[in-house]
Parts: C-alpha cells; sequence; structure tokens
C-alpha cells in the first residue's frame, strides 16, 4: 500500500526507506510494523518496521566507533560533508515539503518554509565547524592556562512532530560540526523527513555511524536503553516538559550533558501606544505558524484596554481576509497533529466559555476532521485552561490589563519560560518589559524569534540549554582546561 499513496504525490522514491540505519544500513528488522498516518485525511501513508532492542545495542557501538574517527576527521571535510547534505536537500526541496505537508500536514507552501529554515542550521553550523576555537590565559604564576573545546562524543536526540525536518537538522548540524556522533529518534508521528534527510546525509558522503536513525513508537523502552548506555554522552530533546524531566533524572544517572527545549506558554503584550497594524501581523505570524503547534507560538494574549476593542477588531478583519473563502490548494493552515489534540482544545474553549469567556471569531473555513477554524477568544482569565496551558491549536486567547506592572507580573505568573513577545513605541517600555520578563527570549515589535545565528532556548520548565549560534555549538562541546609550566 505504502509507498503508492506518497509516490502518487510524485515523491522521489529513493527518499523513502521502511527501515532504521545503522552503521550506514537500512536495516530491516521484521519487527512489528509502525503505521504512519497523515493528519490531512487521517489515512495512512507508509508502514515502518521498528528496531529491535539487539539493533539499538549495535547502532551504539558503530556510533561509538564512528565518533573516534568522526572527530579526527578535519574540520574542513566536516563542513564540506554537512555543505553536500545542504546541496542535496536543496534540489529535493519539493520532495521534502511535500514529504512534511503529507505526515505532518502544513501545506506545502509553509512545509517550504521550514525546509529553509532546517537547511539554514546546517549552513551555518558548516561554517562553524571551522571555527571552533580555545583561548590561552596567564595565571597570576605566569602559567599559561590553555582551554580547548572537544566533541561531546555519542548524542542522542530526540525529535518532534511539529517541525520534522527543521528540528533534526538543528540539532544534527552542530553535533556533526562538533565532531559528534548522533543518534536519531524521530516523531513516531513524522519519522519519513527524518527517513528522507538520512538517506541525503548518507548520500552526502557522511561516513557511516555519524547518523543513526532509529524507528520506533516505542519511545520509552528506546530512550531507557539509550539513556542507560554510559557511552552515550549527551542528549538533546525537543518536546513536552514531562518527558523532557524525565530524561534529565535519566540522564544524572550516567551524567549525560542534557539540551531540553521544552513547552512554552508566551505572552503577547500590546501596550496603549504600539503600532497596531504591525502588532496584528506579528500576532498572526506568532501564533499560526504550523497552526498554533509550535513551542514559540504567542499563548497568551495581553492587551493594554484602551486599544483592546481596535487591535480585536483589525485582528479579526486579518483573519476574514486570510483563511476564508479559500481553495484547497491556496489553504494556508494545515490540521491538528491529532484527533486528541483537537479535543482537547475545543474541551478547553467550552470550558472558557462556560466560566464567562466570549468567542469572537471562528474563521469560515476548513473545520471537519482534525482540521480546527482559527478562533478568538476574548474576556479569558488567568484560572481559565485556555490561559495555564499551551494552546498548541490556532485559537487566540485575549484578556486585557490597565498597569504594566500587572501585566508583567501575570507574564511571569507561570512555570514556563521561553517566548514573549511585546508591542510598545516607547523606549522606556520596552526597556522594562525586556527587563523584567522572565522568559528566555522577548520579540519586541516583531512576532518571529527562529533564527539560526540566535540562541533558541528558555529557562525555568521551558527548558536548559540553547540551539542556533556559536552558544548552541558549545552544547556540543566540551570545554577542557590544561595547565602549562613549559
Ligand atoms: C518548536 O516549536 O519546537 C520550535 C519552533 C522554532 O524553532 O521556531
Amino acid at each position: 500500500m505504502v509507498k503508492n499513496r506518497l509516490i502518487q504525490n510524485h515523491i522521489d522514491s529513493g527518499l523513502l526507506h521502511t527501515h532504521s540505519f545503522i552503521n550506514g544500513q537500512w536495516l530491516d528488522t521484521g519487527m512489528d510494523t509502525l503505521t504512519v498516518y497523515s493528519p490531512i485525511d487521517q489515512q495512512p501513508l507508509i508502514n515502518l518496521s521498528q528496531v529491535s532492542e539487539s539493533q539499538i545495542t549495535s547502532a551504539i557501538e558503530s556510533s561509538v566507533k564512528a565518533q573516534q574517527k568522526w572527530k579526527k576527521t578535519p574540520a574542513n571535510s566536516r563542513r564540506e560533508k554537512l555543505k553536500k547534505w545542504l546541496a542535496l536537500i536543496e534540489k529535493h526541496k519539493d520532495d521534502l515539503a511535500q514529504i512534511i505537508s503529507l505526515e505532518n500536514g502544513k501545506p506545502v507552501s509553509e512545509a517550504l518554509v521550514e525546509i529553509d529554515y532546517g537547511a539554514s542550521y546546517i549552513d551555518w553550523f558548516a561554517d562553524q565547524a571551522i571555527r571552533i576555537k580555545g583561548d590561552i590565559l596567564v595565571n597570576q604564576n605566569n602559567q599559561q592556562i590553555w582551554l580547548n573545546k572537544q566533541a561531546v562524543g555519542v548524542v542522542y536526540a530526540i525529535t518532534p512532530w511539529n517541525f520534522p525536518n527543521a528540528m533534526i537538522t538543528r540539532k544534527v548540524a552542530p553535533a556533526l560540526a562538533a565532531g559528534c556522533s548522533i543518534i536519531l529518534k524521530p516523531s513516531e508521528l513524522t519519522p519519513l523527513s527524518a527517513i528522507a534527510l538520512t538517506t541525503l546525509a548518507d548520500k552526502a558522503g557522511i561516513d557511516p555511524g555519524v547518523i543513526t536513525l532509529l524507528i520506533s513508537n516505542h519511545a520509552e523502552q528506546v530512550s531507557q536503553q539509550i539513556m542507560a548506555d554510559k557511552r552515550v554522552r549527551k542528549v538533546s530533546f525537543t518536546g513536552s516538559t514531562r518527558v523532557g524531566k524525565l530524561l534529565c533524572q535519566q540522564a544524572a544517572k550516567t551524567m549525560k550533558r542534557t539540551s531540553m527545549e521544552l513547552g512554552g506558554n508566551a505572552p503577547f503584550i500590546v501596550c496603549d501606544d504600539a503600532d497596531l497594524d504591525l502588532a496584528v501581523d506579528a500576532a498572526i505570524a506568532a501564533k499560526f505558524r504550523n497552526a498554533g503547534q509550535a513551542c514559540v507560538a504567542a499563548n497568551r494574549f495581553y492587551l493594554s484596554q484602551t486599544i483592546a476593542t481596535t487591535f480585536t477588531e483589525k485582528l479579526v478583519q486579518k483573519l476574514k481576509d486570510l483563511f476564508e473563502n479559500k481553495t484547497e490548494q491556496s489553504l494556508i493552515i494545515g490540521p491538528m497533529i491529532t484527533e486528541q489534540a483537537k479535543t482537547k482544545v475545543l474541551s478547553w474553549i467550552e470550558a472558557a466559555i462556560a466560566q464567562g469567556a466570549k468567542k469572537v471569531y471562528t474563521a469560515k473555513c476548513r473545520n471537519d476532521g482534525q482540521y480546527l477554524a482559527p478562533t478568538v477568544i476574548n474576556n479569558i482569565s488567568s484560572e481559565m485552561a485556555l490561559f495555564q496551558n499551551e494552546i498548541f491549536a490556532p485559537v487566540i486567547a485575549i484578556t486585557h490589563f490597565d498597569k504594566l506592572s500587572d501585566v508583567i507580573a501575570q507574564a511571569n505568573n507561570t512555570d514556563a519560560g521561553l517566548a514573549a513577545y511585546c508591542f510598545s513605541q516607547n523606549l522606556e517600555t520596552i526597556t522594562l518589559l525586556n527587563n523584567e520578563l522572565e522568559y528566555g527570549m522577548v520579540a519586541i515589535n516583531q512576532g518571529s524569534l527562529s533564527n539560526a545565528i540566535a540562541p533558541f532556548g528558555g529557562i525555568k520548565d521551558s527548558g536548559l540549554g540553547r540551539e542556533g549560534s556559536d552558544y548552541g555549538l558549545d552544547e556540543y562541546l566540551d570545554l577542557k582546561y590544561t595547565n602549562l609550566v613549559i
């Protein structure tokens, strides 16, 4: 059944393996199969075979061996191989976008943006491979202190379904640039992008064992086995805070380094002196990317009382222009990843309305199956589930504020600390918000934060470590200090 549906979409069959990739080989396991469904129509796309316990053992062994060689591969050659991978991704961009769209549901136009975003990490980290540098300090006795950065070793990377391409390149590229090997476990909901990217990495000449791909929907068992192995020196995870905390507990047993990119609950604050047209455009960018299913998605909208009505009217008008009267081809918003995801958000909306919130807009567009039409809810209060949880759906939840000090306190009143968005034309207001908001990333007068040269990451329950930038590269490097007397 399987390949047909993908091939019907004219996807290059060379990108469609059905097994795990270990030590440079696509291995059939004969194990039970994992069926991947498309959230667009809930129909099966492909059956994959799942990795076995003994294959995970050999995967770790081959990763250890490959890393010993890869770390000694000249940085320039690591750079070139990453650039070849990048060129192949660019060549197969349309196929890769189709794959993302089928398995994740986002429209192809949006999937193409993800490919560029993902590719930008490879491009940037490939160049940084030749710029990893040390330092020499001199101590009080005139002794030299040498500082060297060395690859951490074998990395275990667990990637999510919401950006099935870019979240892989954001981990694999810095790991390989630093001289690490990587064992990749993509979400069982979207493993096809991982398969296609791994195929292209292999074609690019990245050595066997440097990238390992494990296909399984037994995430817990796979992780337990890998996390218990002391030869695996780091875990990098993007996903829920609950799983991130479990992984940190497991990592403690063998003292693995951890990078945790976890959930958010981003405030979107519009002050009375904000440029409202700009803020509306930014709200749409920050909320509707991937149908709201992004950890940096704007979650709680705080509008100054004085501009709340005008902002909401402008927002609703813009949503009508964007989402209504679209043909299937010009749809710009995809479905929820699962039926449960949609049901959960609908129950939060229902509860909020029962508690006094008001639905001010539902777009007249697809709302069937796993699609959820963009919705705006006003008069939200802090005890409502819609405000306390990461919505992860195209739903804008609005409340109002009078005083800046109040909105700062409310915005910080959450365990999350990933991203915050603020809109004001006043430098003093902006400075205050930037200083007081307890978040790893703050966007001022714009709706986007994601960029390969910026350190992406959060504080508090939103995680540990950074991805992107030299700070992101340092996550894959150990600092060695040598005290030298000559
Ligand atoms: C995420 O949602 O996990 C990442 C979003 C991004 O990179 O912008």
